[in-house]
């Protein structure tokens, strides 16, 4: 058991101050007695206080709170309420957006499904994209997910029967890892009563994926910018002023992101970091404002883009395509394979004409039309 750190709040709004910092925090939670003045606080507060200790130690924390027997109750009630079933959606993702390489992601109407169960034994069992291929041993990373939030809370893991129906294609550059952590992360801790923020399941998930920016809009959706700083993943939610549409170029090949990141440069010209903070800022401030007549400059790239060309000789020409086609902006999405194009209408023709040039380079594969997604990771069923 961790240690039992003492510490009494008299106000509520120094409670969630300090529970601001908790997230911050990298490691394992601390156990914290937290102990309002008011018993109305005492009541939420002693529940959170009981997801953050193992259970032996929650009657002495009960006892040191003076607890009213309503108190314990609630504990009681908490933990017997603990959901033994829930449900997780959590959708797709384009990472470095443009000129946004490891810190601009915007969530796709694309979504996978996972449903987690206490059980006798241990299971995955799959379906959709990725059925044939995934692991169904505990290096699944959905468990991978889940197994990071009861290791962080210091709690042990029971036999869990997951069941995931993907839609999100694997290593296609549509944040398949991301949205598999994710739903195990969010799964993890509904199962646990819900004792991490979503600031510290981001801060887990980013550090399990190595950047933040399919994590961060699986997480909370939408147009997402994320700045890591000192280990620390700051993010804001970009408001979108334009109702654009999306279409995704899926290639039949799949690109590793290990593979895709090896071939970077490790310097790059200082032309080229002004290349693009120009345009990450133009992105941002087009997105923001609905100038959408900006956006195809504004999704160009000098930093990932030209170098994972020789991964995929042809990327270029289709993102030419698109725009030629009527897209408002085009480019890599993550890591690749796939190719974002943003429309404001028009979408069948843009799919054509990126299929079109694809199968003329030799590149076969599919379209997705789909929108940005507003929500990011949601339990849908808990039970
Ligand atoms: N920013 C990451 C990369 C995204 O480009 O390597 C991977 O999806």
């Amino acid at each position: 058991m961790p240690a039992l750190i003492v510490s009494i709040y008299y106000s509520q709004r120094r409670y969630v101050d300090r529970m601001d910092r908790m997230d911050r925090m990298d490691g394992p939670a601390p156990s914290i007695l937290f102990l309002p003045s008011s018993s109305r606080h005492r009541v939420s507060v002693s529940l959170n206080l009981a997801l953050r200790l193992d259970l032996p130690s929650i009657s002495l924390c009960a006892i040191i709170c003076r607890a009213s027997l309503a108190t314990l109750l609630s504990l009681a009630e908490l933990y017997l309420t603990m959901p033994r079933r829930v449900t997780v959606r959590v959708p797709a993702t384009s990472a470095n957006l443009g000129p946004g390489f490891d810190s601009i992601g915007i969530a796709l109407d694309l979504h996978n499904t996972v449903s987690i169960e206490a059980s006798d034994e241990f299971g995955v069992t799959l379906s959709g994209e990725g059925e044939d291929v995934l692991s169904q041993g505990q290096d699944n990373l959905v468990y991978q997910g889940v197994l990071a939030v009861y290791e962080k809370l210091e709690k042990r893991v029971p036999p869990l029967k997951l069941s995931c129906m993907n839609w999100v294609p694997l290593a296609r550059g549509l944040g398949s890892s991301s949205a598999a952590l994710v739903a195990g992360l969010v799964a993890g801790n509904e199962l646990l009563g819900h004792p991490l923020s979503s600031q510290m399941l981001l801060q887990i998930a980013t550090k399990m994926e190595g950047h933040p920016d399919n994590v961060t809009p699986a997480l909370f959706g939408g147009l997402q910018v994320a700045v890591m700083n000192d280990g620390i993943v700051e993010r804001i939610s970009v408001p979108l002023a334009a109702d654009l549409g999306i279409v995704v170029f899926v290639p039949d090949f799949p690109m590793m992101t290990a593979e895709a990141r090896d071939v970077l440069p490790a310097r790059v010209s200082r032309a080229d970091a002004v290349f693009n903070i120009s345009r990450a800022s133009m992105l941002l401030a087009a997105m923001a404002t609905g100038s959408i007549g900006h956006l195809r400059v504004a999704m160009e790239d000098a930093l990932h883009q030209p170098y994972r060309r020789k991964l995929f000789p042809a990327m270029e020409d289709i993102i030419e395509a698109a725009v030629t086609a009527g897209a408002a902006g085009s480019a890599l999405s993550g890591s690749g394979s796939s190719i974002l194009a943003f429309v404001l209408g028009g979408e069948e023709r843009v799919a054509e004409a990126m299929m079109r040039t694809g199968a003329r380079s030799g590149v076969d594969g599919r379209t997705i039309i789909t929108r940005v997604c507003y929500s990011g990771a949601q339990i849908t069923e808990r039970g």
